[in-house]
């Protein structure tokens, strides 16, 4: 497989918005880097692909739920870059948005059910799976681990060589939605304490977001919990802000991680965290394609 020359650009744009009270915004648009490669999936996977390329592979083998970013974007690279996908899936079959193109995308599924679904950190669990796809390429669970890390750290670049384009010379922090917290983690990295990241996680503390981004990085980020009570839980808060800012911009939310993330922030703002000036990143992570599967 391979060889995968395609290094998309995320332009970097300011958003102006009444709550910011004299804090600068500016959004890393990974929403607008393709139509259907969307978002952090296809940076997580860069690193996933290349080592999948050095081992030999023919394709990769991965896993998530019936909405997931993740499978969509792996299976639409599969179909743009001529290698064969495989996704294992939470629960039992149903055809939602998402699993119609994953299947108009070319990739094989099996559905795992809950149970299933929920043994995949055991040992043991990828044996059947090499054994059945011998020449596919294991990548975790939303393209995680150090792997999906670093291949984010592209990013650091990507918004610093366009700061002139919204009229900064610096820049204070980041602030971004984690879920399992490889992106964050890939920008901690990247940043080696230059500038403090921020993470909005969409799921509750009890997930262990904490534990997977220190086993990737010491220091240099802080976790905020953004989660309103649960992963994909929407309450009329979150809708009446999600609407309320696609009518203030042209940028598009989802509920479970952008308009999350957002809304932690204008609480955050509000609460006085950050003084008037300060210059944020907010990294529109995509997933937009999930959002068919949300009345929203
Ligand atoms: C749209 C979107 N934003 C943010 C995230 C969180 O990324 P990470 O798992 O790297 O924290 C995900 C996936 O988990 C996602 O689909």
């Amino acid at each position: 497989m391979g060889p995968f020359d395609w290094l998309p650009h995320a332009p970097l744009e300011s958003l102006q918005l009444d709550w910011l009270n004299g804090v600068e915004l500016a959004v890393l648009r990974l929403d607008r880097i393709d139509p259907l490669i969307s978002g952090n999936k296809w940076f997580k996977l860069t690193e996933h692909l290349a080592l999948a390329q050095a081992a030999g592979a023919s394709g990769i083998i991965s896993l998530g739920g019936a909405h997931s970013n993740h499978l969509h974007a792996l299976a639409a690279a599969g179909k743009r870059f001529g290698f064969p996908t495989v996704g294992l899936l939470r629960g039992h079959p149903q055809d939602t948005p998402t699993v119609l193109d994953l299947k108009a995308f070319g990739m094989q599924l099996h559905w795992l059910g809950y149970g299933g679904y929920r043994a995949r950190h055991d040992v043991g669990f990828w044996l059947p799976w090499r054994e059945q796809y011998p020449h596919l390429y294991p990548v975790p669970e939303g393209g995680g681990g150090i792997a999906g890390a670093l291949g984010c750290g592209v990013l650091v670049e990507q918004a610093r060589a366009q700061l002139s384009s919204v009229g900064w010379a610096d820049y204070d922090a980041w602030w971004l939605a984690a879920g399992t917290g490889t992106t964050l983690a890939g920008l901690a990295l990247a940043e080696a304490g230059a500038h403090p990241v921020y993470g909005a996680t969409a799921v509750p503390d009890d997930h262990g977001v904490a534990q997977n981004v220190r086993a990737l990085v010491q220091d240099g980020y802080e976790l905020l919990d953004a989660s309103r009570g649960g992963f994909a839980r929407v309450d009329p808060l979150l809708l009446e802000f999600i609407e309320a800012t696609e009518q203030a911009s042209s940028v598009l939310l989802e509920p479970l991680y952008t308009g999350k993330a957002l809304l932690a922030l204008k609480q955050q703002v509000e609460a006085g965290r950050f003084a008037p000036g300060t210059r944020l990143i907010f990294v529109h992570t995509g997933g937009l394609q999930g959002r068919r599967g949300f009345a929203t």
